[in-house]
């Protein structure tokens, strides 16, 4: 079982559970009913964010998140998190019950001790008009950075992702990260992961990577296990080059390939997770 190392702990116990932010005529009418795979027993908890008494939980989501992107010049306005998240899209992660939580994590978080729950990680999906069925994975982010190793709930942020695209029944997702942000691990393995730019002077970083997944619950227990994809090479070759994700140049030539429709290309989930972040990658194409 996956999920028996003492690592999930946090998984197991009853003070911690999924979340969904949403205001009520965006709600899912039959959550996880898209993908068979059962990590999400627990019922959420359901918050409105159009509700002033879920003010506070709102304020704990939009903290967490200042920490995570402040630094990096990103942080989202709360006009932005009302306007592009919370009206068309949800938010959703994992929260604990307040009380429940060690010094350090209510340190971290500032939490309000007389809220119920403090979220943990959020995860903002958006519906899209681009293609039926594709949403966009907007941003997301856990606790995990704020915390020493040995206080974190690991697996928090790949979990709040994962829980979002199961309870959405999300089939289609594409999303941004920087070339070179550990998160380019992580993003890779929820499913065939296809470039869709990459260089985007568009974006406020140039060197943005814009990914498309089709989104496959039989990628993520490898997430954990690190184990090989079997059928990658029945499906793709190696498109005979690499792309360098420490060089604008690289950067530009596949962006330039991909605007003159040689594509889609796709990167191999296994060698973005095993190599090193400024290692170059191989760029594979369909059979
Ligand atoms: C990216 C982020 C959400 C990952 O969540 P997390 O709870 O820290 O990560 P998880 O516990 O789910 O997964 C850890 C694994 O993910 C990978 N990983 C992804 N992002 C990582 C990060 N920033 N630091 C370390 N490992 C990271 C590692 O492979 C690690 O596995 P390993 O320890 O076995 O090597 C979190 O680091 C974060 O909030 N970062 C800041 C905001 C950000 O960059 N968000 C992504 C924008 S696209």
């Amino acid at each position: 079982m996956i999920f028996s190392d003492s690592k999930f702990d946090w998984l197991r116990s009853d003070d911690i559970r999924p979340y969904v932010f949403v205001r009520p005529e965006n709600r899912i009418q039959s959550p996880g009913e898209k993908h068979s795979i059962d990590w999400f027993p627990h019922k959420p908890v359901y918050k409105n964010p159009l509700n002033m008494s879920e003010l506070g939980f709102g304020d704990r989501i939009l903290f967490l998140e200042a920490k995570a992107f402040g630094p990096s010049g990103m942080a989202m306005p709360r006009w932005v998190f009302y306007d592009c998240a919370i009206v068309p899209g949800f938010v959703a992660g994992y929260a604990a019950r307040t009380k429940s939580l060690p010094d350090v994590v209510k340190k971290a978080l500032m939490v309000e001790e007389d809220e119920e729950w403090t979220p943990l990680s959020l995860f903002i999906i958006i519906p899209t008009m681009s293609r039926a069925g594709e949403w966009v994975a907007h941003n997301l982010c856990s606790v995990n950075t704020l915390l020493e190793k040995k206080d974190r709930f690991y697996g928090l942020g790949f979990l709040s992702k994962a829980f979002g695209l199961w309870y959405a029944n999300v089939d289609t997702c594409c999303g941004f990260t920087q070339w070179g942000n550990p998160a380019v691990k992580l993003h890779a393995y929820y499913g065939e992961f296809e470039v869709l730019t990459a260089y985007t002077p568009i974006h406020s970083h140039a060197r943005t990577l814009s990914y498309r997944v089709k989104v496959d619950p039989s990628f993520w227990p490898r997430f954990f296990t690190k184990k090989a994809f079997e059928g990658f090479d029945d499906k793709y070759q190696n498109a005979g080059f690499e792309v360098d994700p420490t060089d604008d140049q690289s950067l530009i030539s596949l962006q330039t390939k991909l605007q003159n429709d040689e594509g889609p290309f796709f990167l191999r989930s296994q060698e973005v997770i095993l190599n090193g972040l400024d290692e170059a990658l191989p760029v594979y194409r369909l059979k």
